[in-house]
């Protein structure tokens, strides 16, 4: 069985991208999935200064638990147009410690948002930024109007086939 690491880009105790993970991860049959919550794994702003002192123990952790893996399910939210600082903030100072962190395993990435566009100018943006962390972008799902198309834990007809869609080309490379 191949092992999934899952987890969202956010830091928000009532994140929906990582609700989106949760669910996306229910949904998986062929490997098993580790869901994981960034904040446990807090980590400071990174700075060329800190980095000298060394790396902060939380980020070899996390970089484990990466390597650990065979693939990985990210849904990440967007800040302005952006990757949100927590997240940019985590690609950074894993990008010091390993260049290709990701190491050209499978990646199906997501993103949802309240509004209509489900964070797509930010899933954007990671397409072309995580490659240069490794990661090999297989597929990906895009979910807008989140609380409109998520009710009671139960996902809209219509992107529960586009998500399954997603998962099914996901599984193809594992
Ligand atoms: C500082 C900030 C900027 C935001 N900018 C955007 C944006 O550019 N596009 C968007 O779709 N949503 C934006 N949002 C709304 C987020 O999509 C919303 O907060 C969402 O719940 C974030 O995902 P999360 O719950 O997984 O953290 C922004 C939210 C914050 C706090």
């Amino acid at each position: 069985m191949k092992k999934i690491l899952a987890f969202s880009g956010s830091n928000s105790s009532t994140s929906i991208n990582q609700q989106l993970i949760n669910y996306t991860a229910k949904l998986v049959s062929n490997g098993t999935v580790e869901v994981e919550d960034i904040r446990n794994y807090p980590l400071p702003i990174f700075s060329l200064d800190l980095e000298k002192e060394g790396f902060p123990s939380n980020l070899e952790a996390f970089k484990n638990k990466i390597q650990a893996a065979d693939a990985f399910i990210i849904s990440s939210p967007e800040h302005n147009g952006s990757t949100p600082a927590v997240f940019k903030n985590l690609i950074d100072w894993l990008s010091r410690i390993e260049k290709k962190v990701f190491a050209d395993k499978p990646v199906l990435l997501m993103s949802t948002s309240p509004g209509g566009r489900g964070g797509s100018s930010n899933l954007q943006l990671l397409e072309k930024q995580l490659p240069y962390q490794g990661a090999n972008i297989v597929s990906s799902f895009s979910l807008g109007g989140f609380h409109d198309k998520m009710k009671d834990g139960v996902l809209d007809e219509e992107e529960q086939q586009k998500l399954l869609q997603a998962i099914q080309l996901f599984e193809e490379k594992l």
